[in-house]
């Protein structure tokens, strides 16, 4: 991604085949590259949103803070619709919205500088984030190790870096030798396109493995920890991310495998007690019924897609952040990260 007169994307659609970025030129477009997951990524789909916030205020014709207000809030609310689940789109949504919200104090135009800054710090604060979160969990990772992911928590999901990933590349970086399986996850196949294209262009081995493996993998006892992200943590520490990661959580809870969660701070909702509160998004059931444009299935048939699925607390080893790796119990020691999602003044949830 980059900011100016345009937001540029890299369009994860047609990844790894095609390296093609997406101009965006309004605000609306951007909003429809995150809607059509062109990018997605929970932190990254939150840093585009700031950005498309901040490209359509600089772009805004009005002088008057009155018009400028309401054109601005009606592109964060075109933002919020976007996807449900990633907390951290909400989260920089808000941040944009305290900056408009001092408009009558700074004035029109400088509230457009501000905004665009607030835009290039959230970027780039989520790129920093993400170096210090692998600083943090590289630990873990031991010479030999076989790490299996899930779905695409890495650059492509951030600003840059990575959170699972991050880790992951921090271990490699700091020298120690291993092995990564990644989750094909379907339908969106963001393992076997988007991780494993990451991995490949850092040299760092991977195996991608379809979704229904890793039982059989551990089982065999060629994975020794699942590293994976998150869409949205609850205060009790259930945690939202791509759909599959429960069955995975169970899997390793069986297998007596560390199971952790890899998130920066933004990503926790205090104001949810636990995940049943967190909103799963249904996608499009032609994201299952066909492939790449082909029908796979029969015309009719009944077809389920959640994007999501919640992993509950107990089956999650530790929460790797960028201020340290959290352990149970998760409703006192979140507690005590002391961040709340910033919330527009009436507003009791940050999707509300
Ligand atoms: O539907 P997606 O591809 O946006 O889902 C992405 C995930 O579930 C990631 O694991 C999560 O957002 C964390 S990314 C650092």
């Amino acid at each position: 991604m980059s900011g100016g007169e345009i937001v540029r994307i890299l369009d994860q659609r047609r990844l790894p085949q095609e390296v093609r970025y997406l101009d965006c030129w309004d605000a609306s477009s951007v909003a429809d590259a995150i809607r059509t997951m062109a990018i997605r990524g929970a932190p990254a789909i939150g840093v585009a949103a700031a950005l498309g916030i901040a490209l359509a205020a600089k772009k805004a014709q009005v002088s008057h803070p009155r018009p400028f207000i309401k054109s601005t809030e009606k592109v964060c609310h075109e933002m919020r619709q976007t996807r449900p689940t990633a907390i951290n789109l909400f989260w920089a949504v808000n941040r944009m919205k305290r900056i408009l919200d001092q408009v009558h104090i700074h004035g029109v135009e400088k509230t457009k500088k501000k905004l665009v800054k607030e835009a290039l710090r959230i970027y780039e604060e989520d790129i920093e984030v993400n170096i210090k979160i692998g600083e943090v969990g590289k630990k873990l990772i031991k010479n030999e190790d076989g790490v299996l992911t899930h779905c695409n928590a890495g650059a492509l999901a951030t600003a840059g870096y990575g959170t699972a990933l991050g880790v992951i590349y921090a271990a490699w970086e700091e020298g120690k030798r291993f092995h990564v399986f990644s989750d094909e996850t379907r339908p969106q196949l963001q393992g076997a396109r988007l991780t494993a294209w990451e991995l490949v262009q850092k040299k760092i081995p991977v195996t991608v493995i379809t979704d229904n493996m890793p039982g059989w993998l551990m089982k065999k006892g060629k994975i020794n920890l699942v590293l994976v992200g998150a869409d949205r943590i609850a205060r009790n520490g259930d945690t939202a991310n791509k759909i599959g990661t429960y069955s995975l959580a169970v899997l390793s809870k069986y297998h007596r495998i560390p199971f952790y969660v890899v998130a920066p701070i933004s990503t926790l909702d205090l104001t949810l007690a636990s995940g049943g509160d967190i909103s799963i998004e249904e996608r499009d059931i032609q994201e299952v019924t066909h492939f790449r444009g082909h029908p796979i299935t029969p015309k009719g048939v009944r077809v389920l897609n959640p994007a999501f699925d919640i992993t509950p607390h107990g089956l999650i080893h530790a929460i790797i952040t960028e201020n340290g790796i959290i352990r149970k119990p998760f409703h006192k020691n979140l507690g005590k990260m002391f961040v709340t999602p910033c919330l527009p003044a009436g507003r009791r949830t940050p999707d509300s």
